[in-house]
């Protein structure tokens, strides 16, 4: 009756329990029809007894069959019509698909990285190293507001480079903004519920904070920043900014709009979120030391990241909580585990004992800060004066805003893909309307000097 494979390299008794239980869910073997005892289908199918007997105590596991004292194995009634179909078939040969590419000569996105520099042969070896360390503490689950040593060395490169106060027991590794944010969401509800995002502004915190629940109120951000007065009258009691290099537009807020801000937050219970995502590539200057600084014992979030500097990739961040919040922190999340690997964390906590993170931050300083220049240069020489750049000097990105070009963002968006160019829309940065006039946001971090030069000509034949 059933016929079993010895080149097959399925088991035998995994070949019998596939052919049973097919049997069984197509009908073949009616309900309570009884099995062959196991001897007799052993000399049946010259199997072993083993064979059949696996089978028949795998079947009998999942309820296939039933067994009756001295009499054997009998099919069990199923409902047909309820038989998952996929179970009665052969499963499917995996076949390696080819991830779709998305392959761009040149690729303008703000996010992107320097393609070389990630530090490979110093992480290997802190990685190496903290695993022969760690490998006790691998059996167990991290500490969920994430490892000591890394948030100690955290604090002293704050304290040192941005001028924030804080201790490590109010710092919280987090797998990237986005996870921040929502802890940060979980935190609030209950005692506010309105928002004030940046406009134009980075998207992500409009929509993890609706995800929330909250209402998002789209603050117009001018050359000093959010728009206090705005601000002031709208019914935010939350306040997301990234005031040391506003995304997009780069602009800095002045010591006298810090200030305000910050007594707009201490004026009745709110709060300010700093977004200091990317503060360490300053190209002229010092960087701008960060708003947390000017009132540690303030109501202020402060929020940083390794995904600018050293890999978006490995999803780490942190965030430092004011005082006030630590203690519901611990009453929502004491159950939540560590969502960033301990391994990475050890890993970045010894490459930033060593100094190496130093070193990296100033390595990648000066790489980007060379092709800022050659981005600068490029577009001095090819768009002449149909286009203002704004926001440089800092960061991984500038923006162009066109003069005298009659084409809209989709269009110029489309002209720039069939040339192999991918742009990030800046109108995704903007809460409600359109920009006025068409803006391009050019990421430089990922592209060689040539590729930028290339890609900057190419590009301004394009926009008119
Ligand atoms: C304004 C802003 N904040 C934060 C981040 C980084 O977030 P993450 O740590 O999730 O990579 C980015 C990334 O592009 C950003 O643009």
């Amino acid at each position: 009756m059933f016929i079993l494979n010895n080149q097959d390299p399925l088991p035998l008794y995994k070949q019998l329990y596939n052919l049973i239980r097919e049997h069984v869910l197509s009908g073949k073997l009616p309900a309570d029809s009884r099995l062959p005892s196991v001897r007799e289908l052993a000399a049946e199918l010259a199997a072993s007894r083993n064979t059949v007997e696996g089978a028949y105590q795998e079947l009998y596991a999942e309820g296939y069959i039933y067994s009756k004292p001295r009499s054997g194995y009998f099919v069990s009634a199923l409902d047909q019509g309820a038989a998952p179909l996929s179970l009665s078939r052969k499963p499917r040969k995996s076949r390696h698909l080819q991830e779709p590419s998305s392959s761009y000569r040149f690729d303008f996105h703000p996010a992107r990285l320097d393609r070389e520099s990630f530090p490979a042969a110093l992480w290997r070896k802190c990685f190496i190293d903290s695993l022969r360390e760690s490998s006790r503490d691998l059996t167990q689950y991290g500490n969920p507001q994430g490892e000591w040593r890394l948030r100690c060395s955290i604090q002293s490169y704050l304290e040192r480079s941005r001028g924030v106060r804080c201790d490590p027991e109010q710092i919280v590794i987090c797998a990237g903004l986005q996870h921040s944010l929502d802890i940060v969401a979980h935190l609030l509800k209950g005692s506010h519920s309105v928002v004030a995002v940046e406009n134009p502004g980075y998207h992500l915190p409009r929509a993890v904070f609706r995800n929330n629940g909250f209402e998002c109120i789209p603050i117009a951000v001018g050359a000093g920043g959010l728009d206090l007065d705005l601000l002031k009258a709208s019914s935010s009691t939350i306040a997301y900014v990234t005031p040391s290099h506003q995304l997009p537009m780069g602009y800095v807020m002045p010591i006298a709009n810090r200030l305000k801000l910050i007594e707009w937050a201490e004026s009745g219970g709110k709060l300010i979120i700093e977004d200091d995502y990317d503060s360490e590539l300053r190209y002229h200057g010092k960087p701008i030391p960060s708003l947390q600084g000017l009132r540690p014992a303030g109501n202020i979030i402060y929020s940083g990241t390794f995904s600018k500097i050293l890999s978006p990739a490995l999803r780490l961040s942190y965030m430092v909580l004011p005082h006030p919040l630590l203690a519901r922190y611990r009453e929502l999340f004491q159950d939540y585990f560590a969502t960033v690997s301990l391994l990475e964390q050890r890993t970045l906590a010894k490459f930033m004992e060593q100094g190496h993170w130093e070193r990296h931050v100033r390595r990648m300083r000066t790489i980007y800060g060379k092709k800022h220049d050659t981005l600068l240069r490029a577009v001095a020489h090819h768009f002449g004066t149909r286009a203002v750049i704004v926001g440089q000097g800092a960061g991984l990105h500038v923006v162009l805003q066109l003069s005298g070009s009659t084409l809209g963002e989709t269009e110029i968006i489309a002209r720039a893909e069939q040339e192999g160019i991918r742009l990030f829309p800046f109108s995704s940065t903007c809460a409600s309307s359109k920009p006025d006039s068409p803006k391009l946001m050019l990421g430089f971090g990922g592209m060689t000097a040539s590729e930028i030069e290339e890609g900057i000509a190419l590009l301004s034949q394009l926009c008119f």
